[in-house]
């Protein structure tokens, strides 16, 4: 009987695949865990919730023990600009979260853990276009640090003790349900909540700026294909995934088309560095090769599909 552990359920990420997961294991079989104490009605409604500070082992040994927990997501972490902000608490919370998750995963036998990475692995000496799988990883952020240590871990502990940990070297994510916190590629979120609610938008990143970014069904869907894949057909522990690329003017340009009269200026802040610390186009050749990967969502689809599901949001009263 699979038993599923999410962490980080509340975020960005979480949110969605807590449900998904939900829907194809049963509702009962996935425990969603979060920071705060009341998540969204949706998650508390389908399924159990249980406040979780992942740096804190004992707390997570319990609740594995207690619900007899066969497989983990590990997604909470802690994201680049808020690492920034504050780079003890994004090594605290990235790094021992993660360590602890495969200490008691090891300790309780666990079958499968899935664990993002991130494209802020890559530095600035990373071949920006097209960034290989295997390439250099020297980021400048902590939060891209944790990344890379991550990885290593995984690895090692995949190694060494046989765990099945698998990853992805995610994108900026957009997604209309819960927004993200407190990372660079944000402001290709926070963009769409203005065109929706009819106001002008800051864009803290230079209109030429190109960053790898994937539609949060493509998210989904990655993370979904990764983890039935065959072991066998794994030639690697953490895969590069992307959807699109698009730079900040283009991806106005695209809402604009749709919202007439969207103000969008731009006033670069520190996310600026490590925007451009960053690749702009991804090589995802061997997550295609292997576990068949391919996105769905080019730039117009996922404009369209996001203006969509803000507008219904906004109809709601959500917005
Ligand atoms: N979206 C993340 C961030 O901007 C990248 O992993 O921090």
């Amino acid at each position: 009987m699979t038993k599923i552990l999410v962490t980080g359920a509340t975020g960005q990420i979480g949110s969605e695949l807590t449900l998904v997961l939900r829907e194809k294991h049963g509702g009962e079989n996935v425990v969603a865990a979060g920071h705060k104490k009341s998540p969204h009605p949706r998650l508390a409604e389908t399924g159990p919730f249980v406040t979780l500070d992942v740096t804190d082992r004992a707390q997570l040994e319990k609740v594995v023990r207690e619900y007899s927990i066969t497989e983990i997501y590990h997604l909470a972490a802690i994201l680049s600009a808020s690492g920034e902000q504050n780079p003890g608490l994004a090594w605290r919370v990235n790094m021992e979260g993660l360590y602890n998750v495969l200490e008691v995963a090891r300790e309780a036998g666990i079958s499968r853990i899935f664990w993002p990475s991130s494209i802020a692995v890559f530095g600035p000496k990373t071949p920006k276009e097209n960034t290989p799988q295997d390439t250099i990883l020297s980021p400048t952020t902590m939060y891209g640090i944790t990344k890379v240590a991550g990885e290593l871990l995984c690895e090692y502990y995949h190694r060494r003790y046989g765990l099945d940990v698998r990853g992805l070297r995610f994108p900026g994510i957009i997604s209309s349900e819960t927004p993200p916190g407190g990372g660079t590629t944000d402001y290709a979120v926070e963009i769409f909540y203005a065109a929706v609610r009819g106001e002008p938008y800051t864009c803290f990143v230079r209109p030429d700026t190109v960053l790898p970014m994937m539609y949060m069904p493509d998210c989904l869907k990655a993370t979904l294909l990764l983890m039935e894949a065959d072991p066998r057909c794994l030639r690697y522990r953490i895969y590069n995934v992307t959807g699109l690329s698009f730079s900040a003017e283009e991806l106005a340009k695209e809402i604009q088309k749709r919202v007439p009269g969207f103000r969008v200026e731009y006033k670069p802040d520190f996310r600026q560095a490590i925007a451009d610390s960053w690749p702009r186009t991804i090589d995802d050749s061997a997550a295609r090769a292997d576990w068949g990967w391919k996105p769905d969502y080019d730039l117009p689809k996922m404009v369209e599909a996001m203006l969509k599901a803000l507008r219904r949001r906004k109809e709601r009263g959500e917005l």
